[in-house]
């Protein structure tokens, strides 16, 4: 894709982009206008407030990994769906597309982030929100936000729905080592056999880290993509069958 940052470019062009990205609402939901908004985003990094003010688009998934994701989603034909880590709402945009396309009905995906709304360094100001809402994904209809940390919300997502109910899972959240852990074994305690979770970041050395640990510890999950550069992608081909008393015999030094 070729990158024209929006700021630089003429205001006439810049009208045409703005218009695009904060006028049509896609009440056809329509998912190739769902991609063609993503894919303006990612061309001019740039994203709109609910009020329609100009921000640079930040912390974003990249349209490799994005074509990851959508492989994830094809190959499980997923009808429910979870991402921890929202921000200006670039990998949620892909979900929205994927489950345009299935028409799939009712709440399918489940987006978890504690920042969403706020204002300031590190809060989103509502555009992963708005952008849902610009391209027909509605909001309590097509997907629930869950305002909170996921080491709160995971655990009461699991106790409310249990196990086996997602197809696919992102985890693009806090990058620690620890959040990171507890995000990936709640996902895949929900996850169904077959299912995929995606983590984001994985040349993080703390990602790099819960991979290995992962990869080696449980052998209900493979990993489905070890050629890809950035996102950690894993199956879970069976349930977890570890011994609870077992003295676990795994490679522990993760360096
Ligand atoms: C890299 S951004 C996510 C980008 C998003 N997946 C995308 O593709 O546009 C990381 C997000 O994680 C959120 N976050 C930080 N700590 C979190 C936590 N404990 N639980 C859930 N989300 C968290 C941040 O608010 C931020 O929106």
């Amino acid at each position: 894709m070729n990158k024209q940052y929006y700021d630089v470019l003429a205001s006439e062009e810049q009208e045409q982009i703005k218009s695009f990205l904060t006028k049509h609402k896609n009440v056809e939901k329509d998912p190739g206008y769902t991609k063609e908004f993503l894919d303006k985003t990612l061309k001019h990094f740039v994203v709109f407030s609910p009020s329609n003010q100009y921000r640079k688009l930040t912390s974003h998934t990249r349209e490799d990994e994005h074509n990851e994701i959508r492989k994830a989603l094809q190959q499980t034909k997923a009808k429910q769906t979870l991402e921890v880590g929202f921000a200006f709402g670039t990998s949620a945009l892909v979900f929205a597309e994927h489950h345009q396309r299935m028409k799939n009905t009712g709440i399918s995906h489940t987006i978890i982030d504690p920042n969403q709304y706020g204002t300031g360094e590190g809060n989103w100001e509502g555009i992963g929100a708005e952008n849902l809402k610009r391209v027909g994904f509605v909001k309590n209809r097509n997907w629930r936000l869950v305002e909170a940390s996921s080491i709160d919300a995971l655990p009461a997502i699991y106790k409310k729905f249990g196990s086996g109910w997602l197809d696919v899972a992102l985890i693009d959240g806090w990058h620690l080592f620890d959040y990171t852990l507890l995000d990936v074994f709640y996902c895949l305690q929900m996850l169904r056999v077959g299912g995929i979770l995606i983590v984001d970041d994985k040349k993080m050395r703390a990602i790099k880290a819960v991979g290995k640990y992962v990869t080696r510890a449980y052998s209900h999950v493979v990993d489905i993509c070890q050629s890809c550069p950035t996102v950690l992608v894993l199956r879970k081909k069976s349930e977890d069958k570890r011994d609870w008393n077992g003295d676990e015999k795994v490679n522990f030094n993760l360096a």
